[in-house]
């Protein structure tokens, strides 16, 4: 039975987690707060930040996993900030190799699927996942391990990327989602008219919706920043929870998953709550980017007899379907 640490330094939080047939037994996270000051990551600060801070976060992890060495290594090998990604990878490769175990690199989105899984060990194949990041947008049917079908996917921005240059155009803080969530509780979903764009199958589309946003903002009309936040978050969750429906209609597949950054967005997921869909929407510790999710598809896949060679190499973008 595999017990699985694994490394995660994509973006910019150092985390490390041990998960075995148990569960996760331990779950490190240290968010680098730095970037704040320049109003989005910036890759070098990032990878330094990783280098000072990932042997303290893997000890601790061991240390509240209470074992003094796992079975298997795994870390993140991309997609992300590759400079950031290689502090982890390296790490992690030189841990296998100082403790001759199996080392296995991780898909980062291959983590974001399947995280829901460690919230409903019951979550069972076949089922759609939602994943809302930072830099991805997509909805994928998943068959099995390592086989995904991507049924729809952004045609341009992220709904993360949409909420941080919405944050932006109002003055609110890096990382932006949270703050616009914030505001928006306040707000007026209906105060001001935006477009739900519907590119074609089951796509989506958030560039159109910023750029209403940006032209009410400059119009004479403008309404508070509170009903701004709350209309466009109302708008971007349509769109989500629209498309997942709509795809649970083509497969019949009802059963639905959420991950990804903005999985931690409350409007999100009370919608999704009462969408009539059977959900598993995870805490949003394991939404937001986490080393849980990459231990996860690191057991599974030694569990199905697969490892990496120590030459792996690290990819800045890598498709998962
Ligand atoms: O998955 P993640 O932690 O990192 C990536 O892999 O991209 O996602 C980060 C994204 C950011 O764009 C952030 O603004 C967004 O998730 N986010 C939110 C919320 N919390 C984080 N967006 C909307 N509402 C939130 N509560
Ligand atoms: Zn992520």
């Amino acid at each position: 039975m595999p017990c699985v640490l694994a490394l995660e330094t994509s973006c910019d939080e150092t985390a490390a987690a041990v998960v075995d047939a148990s569960g996760i037994r331990s779950d490190v996270t240290w968010s680098q707060d730095v970037h704040a000051a320049y109003g989005g990551v910036v890759p070098e600060i990032a990878a330094r930040a990783h280098v000072e801070k990932i042997g303290a976060v893997v000890a601790q992890a061991l240390s509240e996993a209470g074992i003094p060495r796992p079975s298997a290594v795994a870390a993140t090998g991309g997609p992300g900030l590759i400079g950031a990604v290689l502090v982890g990878f390296a790490f992690g490769k030189a841990l296998a190799l100082g403790w001759e175990l199996p080392f296995v690199a991780v898909n980062h989105l291959e983590g974001h699927l399947l995280a829901p899984m460690l919230e409903d060990p019951s979550l069972a194949y076949p089922f759609l996942s939602l994943v809302v990041s930072g830099g991805h947008t997509a909805i994928y049917q998943v068959e099995g391990l390592g086989r995904y079908t991507v049924l729809g996917r952004t045609v341009d921005d992220a709904a993360g990327e949409a909420y941080d240059k919405v944050a932006r155009m109002l003055g609110l803080p890096y990382p932006g989602g949270p703050a616009v969530d914030r505001l928006a509780a306040e707000g007026d979903p209906h105060a001001v008219e935006l477009p739900r764009p519907r590119p074609g199958h089951l796509d989506f589309s958030f560039s159109g919706l910023k750029t209403a946003v940006r032209s009410h903002l400059l119009s004479s009309r403008r309404r508070s920043d509170a009903d701004v936040c709350a209309s466009f978050q109302a708008a971007v969750v349509d769109c989500l929870v629209g498309r997942l429906m709509e795809a649970s209609r083509h497969t019949g597949l009802r059963r639905v998953a959420l991950g990804g950054g903005v999985a931690a967005n409350r409007g999100l997921r009370e919608a999704l709550a009462s969408s009539g869909l059977q959900a598993t929407i995870p805490r949003v510790g394991l939404c937001t980017d986490n080393a849980a999710m990459i231990a996860h598809v690191g057991r599974l896949r030694r569990l199905a007899g697969q490892s990496d060679a120590l030459d792996v190499e690290a990819r800045a973008s890598w498709p998962i379907a």
